[in-house]
């Protein structure tokens, strides 16, 4: 199952997921992050339309981290967390229950054979330990956007956004996954490794290509304020919108005209391990550091005398993973939305 704060890398993240044939997508947490949980969960079920996907239950998670006030990002992700893409609403229903009783229902349910991928805050995790406190041993594997390690962090210079907006969730989370085996650690995907995968235009162009789609995709870093995607293929138009603003925000932040994907390279890593090395590593949160609160910090050599609780993402094929996505959405956004000429 997937708990998300979408978000514009979570909106390629859900994409992706739906277009690959290996994942069954049980269930969709939305979280309070990038914006608020409301919007968060609009977001899901409009993106559910936009893939024509069957019915998916989409929970809403709590509207507050554990005990500090929410945060958003309405600059890096749009006003509605999804760039300039404007999706129409859904009439799909919100499930009656909550995010954390999906996880803690589901797991039980399931036991040994859910994969969850969170790629946002860890508050409804956190929320679901305190139902099922077993959770960590019920679940087949946890996937986590979060974090920097030997890395500066990109909401205060040593912490990551999805952990700085909750943090007692993430060392609640951390602590609960130190008695799983090793083969069930968490892959954390760190800044360390999704600042390495850079979306460019040139990736835009060729998901373009290969679904089909008319005109040519053409994202400009001259390009005015108000040009929007004219493709001819909804998913690719409304992806290049969003992606378009997270790119306009990379390159204001001085990084180029590219954007980080980190919420879609952690879904491949659910879904493919073997996409990326990883490093086993105690990893505990700040709390308490007047510069450092939300820092995660990794014992990389057991100075600390505790067991791993994380296998560390440290090395990847970035170009190898944007074949695996443009292949896989584009081939479902052509699917979804044949080509002029090519409905047979
Ligand atoms: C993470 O923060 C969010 O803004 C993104 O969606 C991603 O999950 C990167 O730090
Ligand atoms: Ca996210």
């Amino acid at each position: 199952m997937l708990d998300v704060d979408t978000g514009i890398d979570d909106s390629l993240a859900l994409v992706f997921l739906l277009a690959s044939p290996d994942a069954e997508i049980l269930g969709i947490a939305s979280s309070a992050g990038n914006v608020g949980v409301q919007q968060v969960a609009a977001n899901n079920l409009a993106w559910l339309d936009v893939c024509q996907a069957p019915p998916i239950e989409v929970t809403v998670g709590s509207p507050v981290p554990l005990v500090i006030p929410l945060q958003t990002t309405e600059d890096t992700h749009g006003p509605q967390g999804i760039g300039y893409a404007e999706l129409p609403p859904s009439s799909r229903p919100l499930s009656a229950r909550s995010a954390a009783d999906m996880w803690a229902d589901l797991v039980r349910a399931n036991p040994g054979e859910v994969t969850g991928l969170v790629t946002g805050p860890l508050t409804n995790l956190a929320l679901a330990l305190r139902i099922e406190p077993e959770l960590p041993h019920l679940l087949h594997r946890l996937v986590v956007m979060g974090g920097a390690f030997n890395y500066a962090g990109n909401t205060t210079p040593t912490t990551e956004w999805n952990i700085s907006v909750d943090p007692e969730a993430a060392k609640v989370v951390f602590d609960a996954f130190s008695v799983v085996p090793a083969e069930r650690r968490p892959i954390v995907c760190a800044l360390d490794i999704t600042e390495r995968i850079e979306m460019t235009a040139e990736h835009l162009k060729r998901l373009g290509v290969r679904a089909g789609s008319m005109p040519e995709e053409r994202v400009h870093e001259a390009d005015a304020d108000n040009v929007r995607s004219a493709a001819s293929n909804p998913v690719v138009r409304h992806l290049s919108d969003a992606v378009r603003f997270y790119m306009m925000f990379h390159r204001q932040q001085g990084l180029g005209h590219i954007s980080h994907m980190h919420d879609p390279f952690a879904a491949a890593v659910a879904l493919d391990p073997s996409l990326v090395q990883t490093r086993p590593a105690t990893v505990d949160v700040e709390l308490v550091g007047t510069l450092t609160r939300g820092m995660t910090v990794a014992d990389w050599m057991g100075m600390w005398g505790r067991d791993p609780n994380a296998d560390i993402a440290w090395r990847t094929d970035p170009e190898a993973f944007f074949d695996l996505l443009i292949e896989r959405v584009g081939d479902f956004a052509a699917r979804l939305y044949p080509p002029e000429g090519a409905r047979l």
